[in-house]
């Protein structure tokens, strides 16, 4: 797919004020300082149309880019616990999991994931919580610049029988991307172009 136009159209901390348009949207969600907002831009080919930085904690709204007038990416913060007090129990932040159960314009989620780490508790939690909810979503290994081919292919399998091993009888669909080195642009595009074409 060519991204024609890629434009942002707003920010908000309410799932009920995002962009009141029957469009199809695809959300970009993960820990903090996985790659959420570089992988928009990488995907758009513009280089700062989504604010990235070092520093874990940048993206803190819901933020909607229009692509092509016709569907939408959505850039998020990332997620962590806010303790509930009762019963001490951990919750996703309110507004994340606002805009996944709420949002009826989503189509589907990309669930973020550092390529060099094992599989972490608060990342299966929330393919859990989108799995329990009915919501669509992919995983999306970031920052593959970062190891050689053969420790991509090791780490991705652990990653996979990790998820087989718990909840999943079948293994979500995946991607292998790296922001820097443009790695996986069309095959997230192509896969994005195929469900809008559905
Ligand atoms: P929050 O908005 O804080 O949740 O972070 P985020 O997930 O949006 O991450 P962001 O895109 O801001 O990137 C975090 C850091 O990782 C930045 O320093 C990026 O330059 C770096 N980074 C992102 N993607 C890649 C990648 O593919 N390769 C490498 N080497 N660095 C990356
Ligand atoms: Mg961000």
């Amino acid at each position: 797919m060519k991204i024609k136009s890629a434009d942002f159209v707003m920010s908000n901390s309410d799932v009920a004020k995002c962009p009141n348009e029957p469009l199809p949207e695809y959300a970009f969600i993960g820990r903090s300082n996985v790659g959420k907002s570089s992988l928009i831009n990488m995907l758009t080919e513009r280089k700062s149309l989504a604010k990235i930085s070092g520093r874990p904690g940048k993206t803190q709204l819901i933020n909607h880019f229009k692509i092509n007038g016709n569907w939408f990416l959505v850039d998020l913060p990332g997620y962590g616990y806010a303790r509930v007090s009762k019963k001490n129990k951990k919750t996703f932040q309110k507004y994340i999991t606002d805009y996944f159960v709420k949002r009826t314009q989503l189509v589907s989620a990309f669930v973020l994931v550092d390529i060099r780490h094992t599989p972490q508790k608060i990342d299966l939690e929330f393919m859990e919580y989108l799995g329990e909810n009915r919501i669509p979503f992919s995983i999306v290994f970031t920052k593959a610049d970062k190891l050689n081919a053969k420790t991509i292919e090791k780490n991705v399998a652990v990653y996979l029988k990790e998820l087989l091993l718990g909840a999943w009888e079948e293994a979500p669909r995946h991607f292998i991307t790296s922001s820097s080195k443009n790695i996986g642009r069309d095959e997230l595009l192509s896969y994005i172009d195929l469900i809008n074409q559905q």
